[in-house]
């Protein structure tokens, strides 16, 4: 079995590529990355030399590159990773997405057609369905209402595939998943970006009052159901996948800050007194959560708690603070002011 993955330097994708070179032997498997901000080669430290692995640098939307590199290789099988994902900075400027996650998936598509892939599995997000109030779940069946530039984006993409699927009968399956987390995730993110404040003394930036709910998903829960789908999911079909897990940002954060302190030896009251409420995000969805009887139907069920997953998320980035010092370059600094200046927490005011 040959597969493209794309994105597959950031954090799901990485996650998925060792998952698959650790779990399912004799898997090949090519990873086209473009190597944005949120792409990293060090994300697959000690996977370059690994005979079913074959890195290569490009964009999704390069017509000319990806025609090439599926003449070149014949896929069995196309997993899209590969996407513009933070929803902070579609707000700022949601060109990329539209590049990236809509055109760049027409392109794999149309390269799927053209060299006959057995399979296209496009991993799609809950934030296509737009936003509930307390009560209810999404199913695989409810309509389509994003709120976000990204979101709209993932949601444009989704449209595609469909497309695809029923105008020349490409064989596409969909997942959409909750909130992951885990190790590797960019420091952009709820978890990684409040763990690592905590830990520098930098204000925790909670938008709103922190009542937005999400229902987080351990990433290898997510890679372990993505290979699943790919391997008994149906044509045209479209999985949810969740962990169950639902929780307000705010016990999440407060959590986070138990840990940090526990782990630290800081007091615990000086850690959650960093606790900010700032200017809440604009069109933020109120809450996500998802109906899973379609992937737990072929076996599938989540394996890792939150609270399990999240102490394990913490002590990652504990252990890996040199990963975090390069994966936060310049950009990142320059990111930060931009959305949380204007909210009063800035980067170069000192902790
Ligand atoms: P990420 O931002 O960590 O990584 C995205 C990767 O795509 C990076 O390696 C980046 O370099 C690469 N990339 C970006 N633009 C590209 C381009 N034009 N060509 C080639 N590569 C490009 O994202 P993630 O959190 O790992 O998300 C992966 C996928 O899962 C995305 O499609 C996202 O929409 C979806 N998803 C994520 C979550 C989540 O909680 N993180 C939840 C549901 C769905
Ligand atoms: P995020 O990790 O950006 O994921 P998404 O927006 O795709 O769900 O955010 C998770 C939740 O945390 C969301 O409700 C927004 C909130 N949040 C904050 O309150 N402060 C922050 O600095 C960030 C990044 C997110």
């Amino acid at each position: 079995m040959k597969l493209l993955v794309t994105g597959g330097a950031g954090f799901i994708g990485s996650n998925f590529v060792r998952y698959v070179l650790r779990e399912l032997p004799g898997w090949k498997l090519v990873n086209l990355d473009k190597l944005t901000y949120a792409g990293n080669l060090e994300n697959l430290k000690g996977m370059e030399g690994h005979p079913d692995y074959r890195f290569v640098r490009g964009d999704v939307a390069n017509r000319k590159l990806v025609d090439e590199i599926f003449s070149e290789e014949r896929f069995d099988v196309v997993l899209n990773f590969a996407a513009e994902t933070h929803v902070d900075r579609s707000i700022l400027d949601p060109s990329p997405f539209l590049t990236t996650n809509v055109q760049g998936t027409q392109v794999l598509l149309e390269a799927a057609r053209k060299y006959k892939v057995g399979r296209f599995l496009q991993i799609s997000t809950d934030e296509v369905y737009g936003s509930l109030g307390r009560e209810g779940t999404f199913t695989e069946g409810s309509p389509l209402l994003p709120n976000s530039p990204y979101a709209a984006s993932k949601a444009a993409a989704d449209l595609l595939c469909r497309a695809y699927y029923k105008t020349y009968g490409l064989p596409v399956v969909i997942t959409r998943s909750s909130n992951n987390y885990g190790p590797y995730q960019f420091p952009e993110k709820l978890i990684p970006l409040m763990t690592l404040n905590a830990l520098e003394g930098r204000p925790l930036p909670v938008y709103g009052r922190g009542e937005n709910v999400r229902d987080w998903l351990y990433v290898e829960d997510n890679c372990r159901a993505i290979a699943l789908v790919l391997e008994k999911g149906k044509d045209g079909e479209v999985y949810n996948i969740a962990g169950g897990e639902e929780r307000r940002n705010i016990e999440v954060v407060e959590r986070i800050c138990e840990l940090v302190a526990e782990r630290t030896g800081k007091d615990e009251r000086e850690v959650k007194a960093l606790i900010t409420f700032v200017e809440d995000r604009p069109g933020h969805d109120f809450r996500y959560a998802l109906t899973c009887e379609k992937v737990r139907d072929l076996g599938w069920s989540p394996e890792v708690t939150f609270d399990f997953g999240l102490e394990r998320t913490v002590d990652w980035y504990i252990a890996n603070r040199e990963w975090v010092e390069r994966v936060r370059s310049g950009e990142y600094m320059k990111y930060y002011d931009k959305v949380y200046g204007p909210r009063g927490v800035s980067w170069s005011q000192e902790p």
